[in-house]
C-alpha cells in the first residue's frame, strides 16, 4: 500500500461520554466488529473504572503507564480505526480534554434516559474549539427513555449544533421495537435474540408495507412512527456532509450498545461520514498528513510513578508523512536530534513495539524527560512547528507547603516538574514564589497524585489547603492594571510562572460581576500560551 493509501484509510475519533452512558460497552462492541478482542469484558472494565485512589496507584504502577488513557486500533472493512477513550470517573483530568486535540472527530454517546450531563458539556465545549465532526449515539433505548424530539431539541439548544437522525427510535424500554433508517426507509426490529449477539440479520421491513409492519412492531407504534417521520421529515435539518465535517451538523445515532443494537449501522454510517486525518496548522503554514514528512505532537505525557526509573511515557499524535521506529528526527523545542527505539502501540489492555506507524496514529514512547506538552518531533529535512496544545481551565485549587523547610530545594523541583508533565497547573500569589504554590487542578484526583508523588519520587511531605474557587480565566486585556479592577472580596488575583495575570472565582456570578463592573476586561477560559 503507498503512503497516501495508508494514510488515507486511517480514522482517529475520541469517544466521549458522561460516567455511565455507555461509553465502556459502545467501544467494546466496536472493537469486537473489528476483531480486535475477542471477548467482552476485555476493555478497561468497572472493577478498574471504579478503583480507590490507592488501587490506581498501583494499577499504575503495574502498567508503567496510564490505565486511564488508551488507544485502540482496530481494523474494519478496509479501514485502520484509532479510537482515543477519554477517562471520566474520578479519572477526569487535563488530559482528558488533551485528548481531544489528538483527534479528528469525536462520537458523544449519551443515555437516552438522561440526555445531556456535566461531563459531556464540559467535553464538548472544548471539542466545539476545534469545528471537527461530532457524532452523537444516543445509548440505552431498550431502557425507558426520554422522548427523541426533545432530546434533539436538548443538543440543539444547549450545544448550538444542528441535528440529523440518521436512524429513529420506535419506542423505548420494553415497548422498544427497533429503529426506522432514514436513508433506506426501512425498519430495522430490535428482538430478544439481540441480547449480546454480533452479526445478528436484523428483521427488516419497508415502512410502505403496512401489513408487514403492523405484524412486527404492530398497529400502534406503526402509526405512531409514521406520524413522527413525517414530523422528522419536515422539520429536521437537511444532511449536509459539509455541515457535518465542520462540526455544525452532528449525525444522530439510537440504539443500545449493550444489546449490540443499531451498533453496526452506527460504525458502517460513522466511517462513511467521518473525516480521514486533518490538515494540521504549524508555525509556518499547513501540513497535509500525506506530506512525505514525519511529523508529530504531543499531547500526554504519563509519568511512569516508579521511583527507580523516573522515565515517563509520551503520547504523539502523527500529523503527517510515515513514522519509522530507529530512524533519526528532530525535537524542535530543544532543537535535538532523537531515536525512537522503542515505539509502542496500544491496544485495549496490552501493548507492542511497533516499527512505523502512519499520520493518523497515536504512539507511546519512552521519554527520558525532554518532553512537553505541545512539542513537536519531526523530519529533519522539513522543520515544522505544530500550535502549542491551550491550557484548560482548571476546577479545583489548593495551596501546597512544604512540610519540611530543609526539603525546598527538593519541592520546587518536584512541582515544577509534575507541571511541566502537564498534570498539574500552578500558579502563586502576586510578589510570592515558590513557597506557596496555588495548584489548579481538572479532577480533584490530579491533587492525590500530585501528594503521591512529590512524596515518593522526590521525598517530600506537603500540606494541602483546598480553596472554595471553581473558575479560573486568563486575563487579556493588554496592560491592565489588576489592582484597580473593581472585583468582588473572593475573586482572587494570582499569576501563572510565566508572569501572566490571571482570576480565581468562586462562582460564575462573580465572573460576572468582574465583566460588568470592569469596561473592556477581556477574560478567556482557555490560553494559548
Ligand atoms: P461508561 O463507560 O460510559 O461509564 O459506561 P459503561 O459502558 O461502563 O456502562 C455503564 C452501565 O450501563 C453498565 O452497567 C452497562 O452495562 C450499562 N449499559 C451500557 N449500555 C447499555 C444499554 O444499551 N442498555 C442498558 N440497559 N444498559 C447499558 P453496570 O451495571 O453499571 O455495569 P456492568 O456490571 O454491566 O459492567
Amino acid at each position: 500500500m503507498t503512503l497516501c493509501e495508508e494514510i488515507r484509510r486511517r480514522r482517529t475519533f475520541a469517544i466521549i461520554s458522561h460516567p455511565d452512558a455507555g461509553k465502556t460497552t459502545l467501544t467494546e462492541k466496536l472493537l469486537l466488529y473489528g476483531g480486535a478482542i475477542q471477548t467482552a469484558g476485555s476493555v478497561k472494565g468497572k472493577q478498574s473504572a471504579r478503583h480507590a485512589v490507592s488501587d490506581w496507584m498501583e494499577l499504575e504502577k503495574q502498567r508503567g503507564i496510564s490505565i486511564t488513557s488508551s488507544v485502540m486500533q482496530f481494523e474494519y472493512d478496509g479501514f485502520c480505526i484509532n479510537i482515543l477513550d477519554t477517562p471520566g470517573h474520578q479519572d477526569f483530568s487535563e488530559d482528558t480534554y488533551r485528548t481531544l486535540m489528538a483527534a479528528d472527530s469525536v462520537v458523544m454517546v449519551i443515555d437516552a434516559a438522561k440526555g445531556i450531563e456535566p461531563q459531556t458539556r464540559k467535553l464538548f465545549k472544548v471539542t466545539a474549539m476545534r469545528h471537527i465532526p461530532i457524532f452523537t449515539f444516543i445509548n440505552k433505548l431498550d431502557r425507558d427513555a426520554r422522548d427523541p424530539f426533545e432530546l434533539l431539541d436538548q443538543l440543539e439548544k444547549e450545544f448550538g449544533i444542528g441535528t440529523y437522525p440518521v436512524n429513529w427510535p420506535i419506542g423505548s424500554g420494553i415497548d422498544f421495537k427497533g429503529v426506522f433508517d432514514r436513508e433506506k426507509r426501512q425498519i430495522l426490529a430490535f428482538g430478544d435474540m439481540h441480547k449480546g449477539q454480533m452479526k445478528l440479520d436484523s428483521v427488516k421491513c419497508d415502512i410502505t408495507d403496512t401489513a408487514k409492519l403492523d405484524e412486527i412492531i404492530g398497529e400502534y407504534s406503526r402509526k405512531e412512527l409514521v406520524d413522527q417521520i413525517e414530523l422528522l421529515d419536515g422539520a429536521s435539518f437537511e444532511f449536509d456532509l459539509e455541515e457535518v465535517r465542520k462540526g455544525k451538523l452532528t449525525p444522530v445515532f439510537f440504539g443500545s450498545a449493550l444489546t449490540n443494537f443499531g451498533v453496526q449501522p452506527f460504525l458502517e454510517n460513522f466511517l462513511k461520514m467521518t473525516t480521514e486525518p486533518l490538515v494540521r496548522t504549524t508555525s509556518s503554514g499547513e501540513i497535509t498528513p500525506e506530506d512525505e514528512h514525519f511529523s508529530a505532537f504531543v499531547f500526554k505525557i504519563q509519568a511512569n510513578m516508579n521511583k527507580a526509573h523516573r522515565d515517563r511515557m509520551t503520547f504523539m499524535r502523527i500529523c503527517s508523512g510515515k513514522f519509522e521506529r530507529d530512524k533519526e528526527y528532530f525535537h524542535v523545542q530543544s532543537g535535538k536530534s532523537l531515536r525512537l527505539s522503542q515505539p509502542q502501540q496500544l491496544m485495549a489492555d496490552s501493548r507492542q513495539i511497533i516499527n512505523e506507524a502512519y499520520a493518523g496514529d497515536i504512539i507511546g514512547v519512552f521519554d527520558p524527560g525532554i518532553f512537553s506538552i505541545g512539542d513537536t518531533v519531526c523530519d529533519k529535512a522539513k522543520k515544522v512547528q505544530f500550535e502549542g496544545i491551550p491550557t484548560f481551565a482548571p476546577e479545583h485549587f489548593a495551596v501546597i507547603e512544604h512540610k519540611d523547610s530543609l526539603k525546598r530545594k527538593q519541592f520546587v523541583k518536584g512541582v515544577q516538574q509534575i507541571a511541566q508533565e502537564g498534570a498539574i497547573q500552578i500558579f502563586h500569589e502576586p510578589n510570592t514564589g515558590m513557597e506557596r504554590v496555588i495548584v489548579g487542578v481538572v479532577g480533584v484526583l490530579q491533587f492525590e497524585v500530585l501528594e503521591y508523588r512529590l512524596k515518593n519520587e522526590y521525598g517530600v511531605e506537603v500540606i494541602r489547603n483546598n480553596m472554595p474557587y471553581q473558575f479560573i480565566r486568563w486575563i487579556k486585556t493588554p496592560g491592565v492594571d489588576v489592582k484597580a479592577l473593581n472585583l468582588t472580596s473572593d475573586t482572587k488575583w494570582v499569576q501563572d510562572f510565566k508572569g501572566n495575570d490571571l482570576l480565581i472565582f468562586s462562582s460564575e456570578w462573580n465572573i460576572n460581576w468582574a465583566l460588568e463592573k470592569n469596561s473592556g476586561l477581556k477574560l478567556q477560559e482557555f490560553s494559548k500560551e
